[in-house]
């Protein structure tokens, strides 16, 4: 049971290096403890998982950390057998070098495959707190704090903490204002990407930096904390076209997923604490793609499902959970983009 690491798909990045093309999520979505989440780690560590993606607002990295520390123990694998992905929260982004340090204390890690800016803007809410509440120190996208926070995670870079850079949350304006500023190109951006939301446009605008995109709630998160989830969602994996293909390979819909995800060209960060799910998920590599008419039914689904609205990151005067997604292709309330 299991996957060979060595049969795991790998992407090649844009400064000619590899990750693996599928990964395992580490967000128990406050309905998974710490403890659940780690133990899952280490059975996916044995089925043959090397891609991780972690954050310290998970709240975990140190119970992740005990894992990886242990499975080097005992043989199981080596520090670079892993890419380990982090991310810096959004109230540290003036004292990244601190964050990430302790990250990679707690993830017992040395250094850090890929490190994220997890939100592109500083906007901090505690959490699992309400999603009505705002924080009144919120503020809009700035290039200018933006190019900061990257400034800094260059320099990990140069100091090798972190070996590549990611970007995630963001948006086709917010690139545009940013694309020429970097001295360190990032090589991936996780985004939110399953059958209901494909984000075509901003995933083929990546492709065209060749920046690889990272595809969060692959499954379209059925567990996802109350604070995301609205009447109107629809659930991808319920889907009646999902559920046919499904049943014509004798395989969950997660599996459907995962299988269009990869096919497609994204690296999809599935999570499960259950190992016949975890293991299944990896192993959906391993079987015959889907057929081009399963693709195109599949891109028919597109149905434009964002979950992670992001209401807690609003700033004072901000309408609502739109104008943090540009939607009108300009940066809402941006105090110095370029024109
Ligand atoms: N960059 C960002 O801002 C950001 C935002 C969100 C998430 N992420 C990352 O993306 C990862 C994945 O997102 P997610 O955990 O929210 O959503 P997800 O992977 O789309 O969904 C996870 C849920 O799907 C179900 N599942 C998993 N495998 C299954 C299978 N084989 N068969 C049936 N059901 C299956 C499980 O629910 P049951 O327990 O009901 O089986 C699990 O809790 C996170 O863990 C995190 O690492 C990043």
């Amino acid at each position: 049971m299991g996957v060979d690491p060595k049969k795991v798909p790998q992407i090649k990045l844009n400064d000619g290096s590899t990750m693996p093309g599928i990964g395992m999520g580490t967000f128990g979505s406050d309905r998974f403890s710490a403890e659940q989440v780690s133990f899952a780690v280490a059975g996916a560590i044995r089925v043959g998982y090397r891609l991780f993606d972690c954050a310290s607002c998970y709240g975990n990295e140190d119970q992740i950390g005990e894992v990886f520390k242990a499975a080097y123990a005992e043989g199981v694998v080596k520090r670079e057998d892993l890419y380990i992905m982090s991310k810096v929260w959004n109230d540290k982004h003036r004292e990244v070098e601190a964050s990430c340090k302790k990250t990679i204390a707690d993830l017992q890690a040395d250094y850090l495959d890929v490190y994220f800016i997890h939100w592109p803007f500083p906007n901090y809410h505690a959490p699992g707190c309400d999603v009505d509440s705002r924080n009144p120190d919120s503020k809009p996208f700035s290039v200018a704090e933006f190019m900061d926070t990257y400034r800094q995670i260059e320099a990990l870079v140069d100091k090798g903490l972190v070996r590549h850079i990611g970007i995630s949350n963001m948006t086709i304006p917010k690139l545009k204002q940013v694309q020429n500023e970097w001295r360190i190109k990032p090589t991936v951006c996780e985004l939110e990407l399953h059958p209901c939301f494909q984000q075509q446009e901003l995933f083929d605008y990546l492709r065209s930096l060749d920046i690889q995109p990272v595809g969060f709630m692959p499954l379209g998160s059925p567990q996802r904390p109350e604070r995301d989830i609205v009447a109107e969602d629809i659930a991808d994996m319920k889907l009646p076209e999902m559920q046919e293909i499904a049943a014509k390979y004798g395989v969950h819909p997660a599996i459907i997923c995962l299988k269009w995800a990869v096919q497609r060209g994204q690296i999809p960060i599935p999570f499960s604490v259950f190992e016949a799910e975890y293991t299944s998920n990896l192993e959906s590599t391993q079987t015959p793609p889907l057929t081009k008419e399963d693709m195109d039914k599949i891109a028919t689904l597109e149905k434009n499902n964002r979950l992670v609205k992001g209401q807690v990151f609003l700033w004072p005067g901000a309408s609502d959970w739109h104008d943090l997604w540009d939607e009108d292709g300009v940066i809402v309330d941006c105090p110095d983009a370029k024109k």
